[in-house]
C-alpha cells in the first residue's frame, strides 16, 4: 500500500490487554513504509514493555508529557505538528471519556487536542464498560467530531471471560482503516477542503416504503432510516445542501436538512424526481418495497378464507430512472444482501448503471435498524474493471462521513 510511504504516524497505547497486539500493528505500518512514532499512557506500561516498541520502530517511545530530553528533541507540540494521522490503539474508556472531552493530562491526550491530523480510535474494552451509559455518551461524542474516526470493537470472546463486544480490531484490519483515512481524509483535506461538498446539491432516499394492503396492513421492510440520516447529516456537515427523501421511521428530522416524508414507493419516487433536475449527487440508501399489493382492499380484509392471495406488482426502481436520466447526477446505490454480497452488488453496479455501489450484508443482526454496519464499495475505476474497497465494522456515523470521503475522492473530485 504506497498510500503509508513517508507518512508521520503517532501511534498512541492505552493500557488494556489487547497492547500486546499493538506490536504487530506496529511491524505491518513499518512494514508498509510509515514512520512510526510510539506514545505509551503509563497504564500502557503495565501490560507492554517499551522496549519492543523501540526495537520495532527504531525510535524512543514517547510517555511523559514533561521530559526534558525528549523535549530537547522533538517537543511535544512539534510532534502534534509532525503527524499525518494519529491512532490509538487499543484505545481505554478512559482515554476515550479524556479525548471527548477535551482532557490534555498525559503525552497522548495532548497531542489529540494540539494535532489538526485525523485521529483513528480503536477502542478496546470490557463489553459492559463499552454498553455503559458514559461510553455511550462518550461515542457519540467522538463520532460527531469531523477529524475522529473509530475503527470497531469489535465483537467475541473477551480475556476476562464475557462475551460480547469491546475487542480491539485486529491489526489487519486497523491498517486498512488507517489506509482509508490516508487515502480519502487526507487526500482530500490537501485539495484544502473542509467543506469538500460546498455548493453541491444532495440528494438522499432513506428509510423503508409502506405498501398498504388494506386500512390495517401493509408490505414492509425492518429498515430504521439509521444509515440514510447518517448520511443526509455528514452530506450536510461537508458543506452540501441536503434534501431527505425519508419512509416512514422514528428518527427526527436532522438540523438544517430539507425533509420530504413520504410513505410508498411510488411516492418516494415522485418525490425524487420533483428535486432530482437540480441534484449534483443522489445517494440511494432506502429500502424500497420492490412490490406492492396490486390495489389497496378499501376494507378491512375478513379472516373468512382459509388461504388467501394477495396480488402484487413491481414498484418503479427509483434509483435505475435516476441513473438512467441523460443529465444524470453521481449516483450511487446501495445493495443488501444475505448472500453472494459482491456478485450481486456489482451486477446492480453496471445493470442500473450506477458510479458506486455500497454493499450491506444484512439478515437477523446485521444491517437494518442496528447503530453499526459495514460497507463494501464497488466503483468502476479508470482502468475500466471494478474498485472495490472495505468499510470496516463501525458506527453507522462514522461509515456515513467514510462513505463521503470516497465519494469526493472518487467521483466528485473527478466530475
Ligand atoms: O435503515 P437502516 O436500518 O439503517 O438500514 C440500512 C439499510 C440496510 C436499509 C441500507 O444500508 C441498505 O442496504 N439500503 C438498500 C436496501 C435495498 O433496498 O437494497 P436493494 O439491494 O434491494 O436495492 C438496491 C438499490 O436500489 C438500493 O439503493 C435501493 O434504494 C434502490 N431501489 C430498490 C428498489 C426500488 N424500487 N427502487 C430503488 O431505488
Amino acid at each position: 500500500m504506497t498510500v503509508f510511504k513517508n507518512k508521520n504516524i503517532i501511534l498512541g497505547i492505552c493500557g488494556g490487554i489487547a497492547a500486546y497486539k499493538s506490536a504487530e500493528l506496529l511491524r505491518l505500518l513499518i512494514k508498509q513504509g510509515a514512520q512510526v512514532q510510539v506514545v505509551m499512557t503509563q497504564s500502557a506500561a503495565e501490560f507492554v514493555g517499551a522496549l519492543t516498541f523501540q526495537a520495532l520502530s527504531g525510535k524512543d517511545v514517547r510517555s511523559a508529557l514533561f521530559d526534558l530530553d525528549a523535549e530537547a528533541g522533538m517537543g511535544h507540540i512539534e510532534l502534534a505538528r509532525w503527524a499525518d494521522l494519529i491512532l490509538i490503539a487499543p484505545a481505554s474508556a478512559n482515554t476515550i471519556a479524556k479525548i471527548a472531552h477535551g482532557l490534555a493530562d498525559n503525552l497522548l491526550t495532548t497531542l489529540c487536542l494540539a494535532s489538526k491530523a485525523p485521529l483513528l480510535i480503536a477502542p478496546a474494552m470490557n463489553q459492559q464498560m463499552w454498553h455503559s451509559e458514559a461510553s455511550r455518551e462518550n461515542i457519540e461524542i467522538l463520532s460527531n467530531r469531523a477529524n475522529i474516526s473509530l475503527c470497531g470493537p469489535a465483537e467475541g470472546e473477551q480475556a476476562c471471560g464475557d462475551t460480547g463486544p469491546g475487542r480491539m480490531q485486529e491489526p489487519a484490519e486497523l491498517l486498512a482503516c488507517c489506509a482509508n483515512l490516508l487515502e480519502t481524509k487526507i487526500s482530500n483535506n490537501e485539495q484544502s477542503d473542509l467543506y469538500p461538498l460546498q455548493g453541491r446539491r444532495v440528494l438522499i432516499t432513506a428509510g423503508p416504503t409502506i405498501e398498504d394492503i388494506d386500512p390495517v396492513r401493509y408490505v414492509s421492510n425492518r429498515s430504521s432510516g439509521k444509515m440514510g440520516y447518517a448520511i443526509a447529516q455528514a452530506a450536510q456537515q461537508y458543506g452540501a445542501e441536503v434534501i431527505l427523501i425519508s419512509g416512514p421511521v422514528t428518527l427526527a428530522a436532522p438540523e438544517n436538512i430539507e425533509r420530504v416524508l413520504v410513505r410508498s414507493a411510488q411516492q418516494m419516487h415522485q418525490a425524487v424526481f420533483q428535486s432530482i433536475a437540480e441534484t449534483d449527487i443522489f445517494i440511494a440508501t432506502a429500502a424500497v418495497a420492490d412490490y406492492r399489493p396490486i390495489k389497496k382492499i378499501a376494507d378491512k380484509i375478513k379472516k373468512n378464507a382459509d388461504k388467501l392471495t394477495i396480488e402484487l406488482i413491481k414498484n418503479p426502481d427509483i434509483l435505475a430512472d435516476v441513473a438512467a436520466r441523460a443529465d444524470k447526477p453521481v449516483t450511487i446505490g446501495f445493495a443488501a444482501e444475505t448472500n453472494d454480497l459482491e456478485k450481486y452488488a456489482v451486477d446492480k453496479l453496471k445493470r442500473k448503471n450506477l458510479d458506486m455501489i455500497a454493499a450491506n450484508k444484512v439478515g437477523e443482526s446485521a444491517g437494518f435498524d442496528s447503530d453499526n454496519n459495514e460497507l463494501h464499495l464497488f466503483w468502476h475505476n479508470e482502468e475500466y474493471d471494478i474498485g472495490y474497497k472495505k468499510l470496516p465494522h463501525t458506527s453507522k456515523k462514522q461509515l456515513a462521513r467514510q462513505l463521503i470521503d470516497e465519494i469526493v475522492l472518487r467521483l466528485v473530485a473527478k466530475s
